[in-house]
C-alpha cells in the first residue's frame, strides 16, 4: 500500500485477519446530528463518524445557528460531539449550505428546511449536483413547500423558501430511505398527519432514532406515519460501527482461505444487515452476535473464517437493504466460484457515480468476466484477476471495493482519486495495511509462503 495522496496502491495479500472496530455508521451519524440539533437541550453523540459527508451535516446545522462542541478528537477527526439542541428553532443561514458529496445531507436537510420560516439554498459538489432531487421535491411540494431545482437536469442547487406545510399521504415511487426521511422530517413541521408508503422496506434509522428522541412514529407494514408538531426531546446517543464499512473486510476475509477476522461493535439493524445474509448464502462462514440493543439499534460483533465463496442470485426486496454493499459484493462475486446475477438494482446508476458502469468497467480492467444490464450485472466468478489502473470516479465505495479486489490480483492495483474514501471511511488505508500486512508478517515468521 502507498503512493501519492490521491492514489492508493494495493498488492496481493495472502490472508486478512485480526480484530478491529470500524468507524461510526454514516447514516446514523447524519441523523444523530440533525435530530440532536432540533432537540430541546444538550445531546452527547459518541462514536460519530468524522467523515466528509457527516462533517457536511455538522457544518449545515451550525450554519442554522446550532452550537456543536467537539468533546473528543481521534486521529480520524471529531468522534464525540456535544450538540446544543435549540428546540426546533433554527436561524437564517448566512449563505449557501454546502452538502459536499452527501446525498443524505441534501435530501434530509431539504425536508427540514422546507418547513422553516426563511429561505435557504443547498449546494453540492459536481457528483451531488447530478443526482436526482425530483424525488424529494415532488412530495415536499405536495406538502406546500416551495423548492426550485436550479441545476441542469432538475438537480442541485436547491432553492428553498420555507412555507407552512400540510401533512400528506405519499407513496414512494423508489425505495429510498433518504426520501422517506425527508418527508417524515417535513412531516414533523407540518400540520396534521404525514404518511409515507414504501415499495419495499428501506433502512429505518430515522424512525428508530426519532423514537429514541421521544417522537412518536407509527409503522404498519410498509406505511410509516408521523404527526406534526411533536417536540424532539434531548438524549445522548452512541453511534455503532458502520456495517457498510465492515463489509469490505467481511468479503476479503471470506474469500482468503484460513482468514480469521473479528469486527467489534457493528450496527446490526435488520434493514442494513442483508450483506451478512448474502455472504452466508454465498457460503461464507460468518457469525454475528448482538451485544447491545440500546438506543433502538442492535449492535454486535461479527466473526469470519475464510473458506471461499460461491455465486448467488440477488434480486427483489433485499436489494434496498444491501444497496451500498453491492459494489463490494460484485467484487466478491468475481472472486467466487460460479455465476452471480444481480438484478433490480437500477438505483445503483444514480449513486455517487453510476456504480453499475463503474464496477463493470473496473472488473473488466482486472480480467473479470462481467455483463452489464440496465438494473444489474452478471458476473462469472473464478477468473484470475490482474492489477490495473482503477478509476474511482470520485466514489468512495468504488475506490474501497477495488482496493479489496487488488488484494487478490497479480501485480499492482492503483486506485486513482482515492481521496474520496474519506467521504465515508477515514482510516480505511490504515485498516487495510493493518489487516492485510499483520497477517502477512505472522505468516512470514511462521515460514509460510508470502511471495506476492
Ligand atoms: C442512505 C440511504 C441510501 C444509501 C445512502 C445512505 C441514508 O440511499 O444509499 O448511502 O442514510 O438514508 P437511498 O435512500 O437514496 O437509497
Amino acid at each position: 500500500m502507498g503512493g501519492k495522496s490521491s492514489e492508493l496502491r494495493v498488492r496481493r495479500a495472502h490472508c486478512l485477519g485480526g480484530e478491529i472496530s470500524v468507524p461510526g455508521d454514516k447514516s446514523i451519524s447524519h441523523r444523530a446530528v440533525m435530530f440532536a440539533s432540533l432537540a430541546d437541550g444538550d445531546c452527547r453523540i459518541e462514536g460519530f463518524l468524522p467523515s466528509e459527508d457527516c462533517l457536511a451535516t455538522v457544518a449545515a446545522m451550525r450554519s442554522l445557528g446550532v452550537s456543536i462542541d467537539v468533546l473528543e478528537q481521534s486521529s480520524l477527526g471529531p468522534e464525540c460531539l456535544l450538540v446544543h439542541g435549540r428546540g426546533m428553532v433554527t436561524e437564517v443561514p448566512p449563505g449557501d449550505i454546502d452538502c459536499g458529496n452527501s446525498g443524505t445531507t441534501m435530501r434530509l436537510m431539504s425536508g427540514i428546511l422546507a418547513g422553516q420560516g426563511f429561505a435557504s439554498r443547498l449546494v453540492g459538489d459536481e457528483s451531488l449536483s447530478k443526482r436526482p432531487m425530483g424525488r424529494v421535491i415532488r412530495p415536499l411540494s405536495d406538502m406546500g413547500a416551495d423548492i426550485k431545482a436550479e441545476g441542469t437536469g432538475g438537480g442541485a442547487p436547491l432553492a428553498i423558501r420555507g412555507s407552512r406545510l400540510q401533512g400528506i399521504r405519499y407513496e414512494l415511487p423508489v425505495a429510498s430511505a433518504q426520501v422517506k426521511s425527508a418527508v417524515l422530517l417535513a412531516g414533523l413541521f407540518a400540520e396534521g398527519l404525514t404518511t409515507v408508503i414504501q415499495p419495499v422496506e428501506t433502512r429505518d434509522h430515522t424512525e428508530r432514532m426519532l423514537n429514541s428522541f421521544k417522537v412518536r412514529t407509527r409503522t404498519e407494514g410498509r406505511e410509516i406515519s408521523i404527526a406534526g408538531g411533536q417536540k424532539i426531546q434531548s438524549c445522548d446517543f452512541v453511534v455503532p460501527g458502520d456495517i457498510s464499512s465492515a463489509s469490505f473486510w467481511l468479503v476479503a476475509a471470506s474469500v482468503f482461505p484460513g482468514s480469521q477476522l473479528k469486527i467489534n461493535n457493528v450496527g446490526l439493524n435488520p434493514t442494513r444487515s442483508g450483506v451478512l445474509e448474502v455472504l452466508i448464502g454465498m457460503g461464507a462462514n460468518i457469525t454475528s452476535s448482538v451485544v447491545n440493543d440500546d438506543g433502538g439499534e442492535k449492535v454486535g460483533d461479527i466473526t469470519v473464517c475464510g473458506e471461499g465463496l460461491n455465486g448467488i442470485e440477488i434480486s427483489g426486496g433485499i436489494v434496498a437493504n444491501i444497496i451500498d454493499e453491492l459494489p463490494i459484493l460484485a467484487v466478491a462475486a468475481a472472486l467466487a466460484e460460479g455465476t452471480t446475477m444481480i438484478r433490480d438494482a437500477g438505483e445503483l446508476r444514480v449513486k455517487e457515480t453510476d456504480r453499475i458502469a463503474a464496477v463493470a468497467k473496473n472488473l473488466q480492467a482486472m480480467g473479470a468476466d462481467i455483463e452489464e444490464f440496465d438494473d444489474g450485472m452478471r458476473i462469472s466468478g473464478g477468473k484470475k484477476l490482474h492489477g490495473a489502473c482503477i478509476e474511482s470516479y470520485g466514489d468512495h465505495r468504488i475506490a474501497m471495493a477495488f482496493a479489496i479486489a487488488g488484494l487478490f490480483a497479480d501485480g499492482d492495483t492503483v486506485i486513482e482519486n482515492a481521496d474520496c474514501i474519506a467521504v465515508s471511511y477515514p482510516g480505511f488505508e490504515r485498516d487495510l495495511e493493518v489487516l492485510s500486512s499483520g497477517v502477512k508478517k505472522e505468516q512470514e515468521e511462521g515460514g509460510a509462503d508470502s511471495a506476492g
